[in-house]
């Protein structure tokens, strides 16, 4: 005995009776409205996009006073100016290489924060504001950074290859700091 005789398959004919020959003339015409929605949606998400532009953050390199820079001061080997240059100075100091993607709204939103973050943590066009003490913590702070790989950022050397670094540009700055630590530990 079947409990559940919903489940019992219909035994009635009228289903063939009721199929239709395929026939193209009649079919109906195809329906328009969706298609029109979704051209008037990414009209409006592109419109939005327009108009965002106006109000996108303006993307600047403050000047760079080189007695308040006092590069002197870092006593960087050429090599390690070079790995700071590529991977770092785009955040941490005013000679941001802007790249194509940070004027466009809402993206420069994003790297303008990141910019403007990393140049109030360090900012080597500001280095010779640092006190001495200060220098010491933030060349220690590099010297962490760069052993445990935290910096640049993994989001950055994603659109920026170039400031991906190798292991021997990660030495390269990492026993410069570590020198530059000496030093100024030697003077305090
Ligand atoms: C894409 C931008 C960007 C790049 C490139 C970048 N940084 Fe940073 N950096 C930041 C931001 C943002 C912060 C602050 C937030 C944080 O600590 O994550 C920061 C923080 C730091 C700090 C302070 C860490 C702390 O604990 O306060 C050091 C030191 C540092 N970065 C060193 C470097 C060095 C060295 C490089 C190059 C090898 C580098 N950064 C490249 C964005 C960047």
């Amino acid at each position: 005995m079947n409990v559940f005789p919903q489940w019992e398959p219909t035994m009635n004919n009228q289903s063939s009776s009721e199929i239709k020959p395929i026939d193209s003339t009649s079919s109906p015409t195809p329906k328009k409205r969706p298609r029109r929605k979704w051209w008037i949606i990414a009209g409006g998400v592109v419109a939005a996009l327009v108009v965002l532009q106006f109000f996108g953050p303006t993307l600047q390199n403050p000047p760079v006073d080189p007695l308040l820079a006092d590069e002197g001061n870092l006593h960087l080997p050429t090599d390690a100016r070079h790995v700071l240059r590529t991977a770092c100075m785009d955040c941490h100091s005013h000679t941001t290489d802007w790249p194509w993607f940070a004027h466009i709204a809402p993206i420069s939103w994003f790297v303008v924060h990141n910019v403007d973050e990393g140049r109030e943590h360090l900012n080597f066009s500001r280095w010779g504001s640092y006190t001495p003490k200060q220098q010491s913590k933030l060349i220690d702070e590099i010297s962490t950074v760069i052993r445990y790989e935290r910096m640049p950022p993994s989001l950055h050397t994603l659109t920026h290859p170039s400031a991906r670094l190798s292991t021997n540009e990660r030495f390269v700055l990492y026993f410069w700091a570590r020198n530059q630590l000496a030093r100024l530990r030697g003077q305090e």
